[in-house]
Order: C-alpha cells, then structure tokens, then sequence
C-alpha cells in the first residue's frame, strides 16, 4: 500500500529541471498563489489520516518548495497524530486542526490539498475542494460509483484545478517501461490483457494493532465522530471491524479487492493499451460474494472478462493463480510482458531490466514523472496536466464499477464507451448512482 518515497529534491534542481521542460518563470507568479503566505512555497491541507494519508503526507513534508498547514480527520486521535507529526517535521506548532473538511476547503491561504478519505467520501470531498479552487492530490478509486466520478471529473474540469490520483505506478519506471514496450509495438498487435487483483479479505485492524478488530455492535468511541464519517452512506451501527481500514470490505463505504486494486493494475493496463480515454464495451463476470448481512460482505474471488476496442480481451481476476496477484500482462501477436511488484518480464529476454529501450525502438515516449507527490507539485507550478489526471483515474476505475455491475446482476453489461452509459438494462443503471443519506447531496 505504500507509495515509495519521492526522495528530496532541492528547488534548485527542481527549477532547473522544470524550467527545461516548459519553461517555467524563476519568479513564480503571485496568481498561482494565494495571499499571506510567509514565501513562495505551495500551502498544502491534508484530509485523512488513516493509512495513506501519513504516507502521502510523508511525501509533502519531504519537497522544500510546499509547506503543510493544515490537517483534517474525524478521528480525534488520528487528528493528533497528524499535526503532531506536521510539527515535529517543521520543528513548530503552526498546524492548524480541522474537524470538518470543508472549514479546511474555505481557507483562501490553502493552494493544494490532499484527500485520502475512504471511498464513500471521495465523489463530496473532491467536488468540494475543486469547488474552492484547490489542486487536489486524491485517491484511487476515484470515487464509489461511476455517476460520482462523472461529477468529480466535471468539477475539477469546471474549476480548472489540477488534479493527481494516487496512482503511483504511474510514477514508476519499471511500469513506464513495460507500457513503452507495448505502446512500441514490441509484442506485435495486443490480443489479450490480464489484470491480477487480490482476493479474499484482509482485517486490517489485527494486523497493524496485533489485537483482532470487534466484529460486534458497540456504542462508537468518543474520539471519533461515526454521524459524519458513515456521512452519505446509509447509517449501520458501529461495529469496529467496518470503520479504519477495513471499512473496504463493506459495499455501504468500500468496494473489496475489485475496487481497491483496479485503480493500479488496471491503471497500468490502460497506460500500456493507450485506453485512458477509451473502456470496454461488454463486460461480463463471476464471483464468489459472502451473504449481504455479513461485517465483511464484498466479493471474494472474481473473474471477469471484458472486451476494449480492436478485438482487445481483457480478463481481470482476483483468485484464480493462473493470473497472477498484483500485476498486469499484456500478450501480443509477437509476444508479451509482465509488469508486476517483482519487475518487468518480456517474452523477448532483451526488453527486460532496468534500462530504457533504446532510442531507435522507442519512437513513443510515455511521461517521465519524478515522483508522484513531486509531479503533482510541478503541476501546481506549471498548470500542466499530472501523470495520473482526474480524466484517466475515471477511466481506469472505470471497468471494474462495470466489472461489479454484471456480478451484482448476474448478466453480461454492454457500455457505451463515448455516451458513458449502460446500453438497454434500466436495472444495472441504477448501479452507475447510489442513493444518500440525507443531508448530503452531490452538487
Ligand atoms: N494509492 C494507494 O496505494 C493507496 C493505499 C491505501 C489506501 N488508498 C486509498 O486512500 C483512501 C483512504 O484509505 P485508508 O486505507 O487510508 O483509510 P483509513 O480508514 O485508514 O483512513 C481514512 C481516514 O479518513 C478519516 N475520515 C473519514 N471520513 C472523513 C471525512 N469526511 N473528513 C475527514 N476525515 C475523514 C478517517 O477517520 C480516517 O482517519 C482510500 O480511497 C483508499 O482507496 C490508496
């Protein structure tokens, strides 16, 4: 789950390095920004710090062109643990502490902020801060449903912000090289795609804590504020083992392994095939769900098989060891390639391994990013689109909301790909939208 450290780079290097590549003024200009800010630095807000929002943030402390002034969480203890850990870094006590987000959103001082709030909240909070002008530097999925990432990509697109997923593979070489060499055409023409999820479940609370999580209804804890954090789903009594972290393996705020992992290896699928701005037209697959009253109830085991644009079949599938977990391959006509955690594997033993492909076979060049927080900062800067924009996180997310779409219903869902909408199955729409829980509404 941990996004490598981007390392840190000097602003000297930084500017030396950008101004190269679009010519960026030395003296930034003063609109990028907004007022009272003690320097030229970015100011950034952190929303979510449970898991990724320390890694994330992480991340922000270590860039000496941004300063993190804030933090929001409804977790009393999560929230001291961020401006805690904000100041120890900076050595003051100047983090401000939110309980609402949108308090946060409201502070003209705050150029940028980071959002890693569990999924049932992305679609309010990413609207909210595009709304007031924010660069958002989100999660994976982009949001519960497709009727949501609709909306987020409107808002940011409206709102003309720049926008980072957390996709970071994004902003690993290994995995550029291995989409260069099918975007290269090193594998001939690609036939078929396999995407390896995990499967199953994790209790995330044992295994950071060692004691296991209470799978039974309890009276919440006084720190956190469960109202707000159950937010727009529908209201379940609290029981432990739903809330931090393994609030994934609950369909009322997470979507199981499907939805937590699609935003990597699917991410990556779509960089290889040049389908960020494309999808899959019929969708049709299988899985293994526990009952629906169950603490966790989201597919287990899974296996769908989806067809893309020129004959392109792709299988994702999480439990089946034909695929393997945490990876992509992609088979050609002349051969194929593995990306996984493990590196780069090719049919052809030449195109494996650290380096670049040479020049003279790599005629198409995909974006070098320095770092995924650092290439979301350059953005900031340079108003230049990041690796992983709002538009290709809607689209990689996107198959598997379809991929769960035809197993909730049992049918194969045929897509329309530029429409964005499911073709004649008036009951499988009503899945691209969920209902909320009253007061919130998504504007
Ligand atoms: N990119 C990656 O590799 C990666 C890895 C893990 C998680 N994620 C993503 O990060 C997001 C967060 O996941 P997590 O595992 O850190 O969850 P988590 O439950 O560990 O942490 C979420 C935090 O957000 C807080 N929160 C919830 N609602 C809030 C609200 N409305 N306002 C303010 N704070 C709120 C919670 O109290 C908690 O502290 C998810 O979208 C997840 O998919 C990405």
């Amino acid at each position: 789950m941990k996004q490598p450290s981007t390392g840190k780079i000097s602003r000297r290097h930084f500017i030396t390095k950008t101004a190269a590549a679009i010519a960026l003024p030395t003296i930034l200009p003063g609109s990028i920004f907004g007022q009272n800010r003690p320097s030229n630095r970015i100011t950034v807000g952190v929303i979510g710090w449970g898991m990724q929002g320390p890694d994330n943030t992480r991340n922000f402390l270590a860039e000496a062109d941004c300063r993190v002034v804030a933090a929001c969480d409804l977790d009393k203890n999560h929230l001291k643990d961020a401006v805690d850990t904000i100041n120890e870094n900076y050595q003051n006590k100047d983090c401000a502490a939110y309980h609402d987000y949108r308090e946060l959103l409201a502070r003209k001082d705050i150029d940028a902020v980071m959002i890693a709030v569990p999924d049932h909240w992305h679609a309010l909070a990413y609207t909210e801060a595009a709304r007031q002008k924010k660069d958002i530097y989100g999660e994976k999925p982009l949001a519960k449903t497709i009727g949501e990432q609709q909306a987020i990509v409107r808002a940011v697109q409206q709102n003309k912000i720049i926008f980072q997923t957390g996709s970071w593979r994004r902003s690993q070489a290994s995995y550029r090289r291995a989409c260069e060499i099918v975007r290269n055409g090193l594998i001939g023409k690609v036939t078929r795609v396999e995407v390896g999820l995990l499967d199953g479940h994790i209790d995330f609370l044992s295994q950071f804590s060692g004691s296991n999580a209470s799978f039974e209804v309890q009276k919440p804890p006084v720190e956190l504020d469960y109202e707000t954090w159950i937010g727009p789903s529908k209201m379940q009594s609290y029981i432990q083992a739903r809330i931090h972290k393994n609030w994934r393996w609950n369909y009322n705020t997470g979507g199981g392994m499907l939805m937590d992992w699609i935003g990597h290896f699917c991410d990556i699928a779509h960089w290889g095939m040049d389908a960020d701005r494309s999808g899959p037209s019929e969708i049709e697959g299988r899985g293994e769900f526990p009952p629906k009253e169950d603490v966790f109830n989201t597919c287990t085991k899974f296996r769908i098989e989806l067809k893309y644009p020129h004959d392109v079949q792709m299988i994702i599938a999480g439990g089946y060891p034909e695929i393997e977990n945490e990876s992509t391959k992609w088979i050609g006509t002349e051969g194929w390639v593995f990306a996984g955690e493990s590196g780069i594997e090719c049919s052809n033993p030449k195109f494996t391994g650290n380096k670049n492909l040479p020049d003279e076979l790599r005629k198409v060049k995909l974006y070098e990013s320095p770092g995924h927080v650092r290439n979301f900062l350059d953005g900031v800067k340079s108003r230049q689109p990041t690796v992983a924009p709002v538009e290709t996180a809607h689209h990689s997310a996107t198959p598997g909301h379809l991929s769960l779409i035809s197993m909730l219903t049992g049918r194969k869902i045929k897509w329309d790909v530029l429409k964005e909408e499911i073709i004649g199955d008036v009951d499988a729409s009503k899945l691209l939208t969920r209902e909320y829980r009253a007061p919130w509404k998504l504007s």
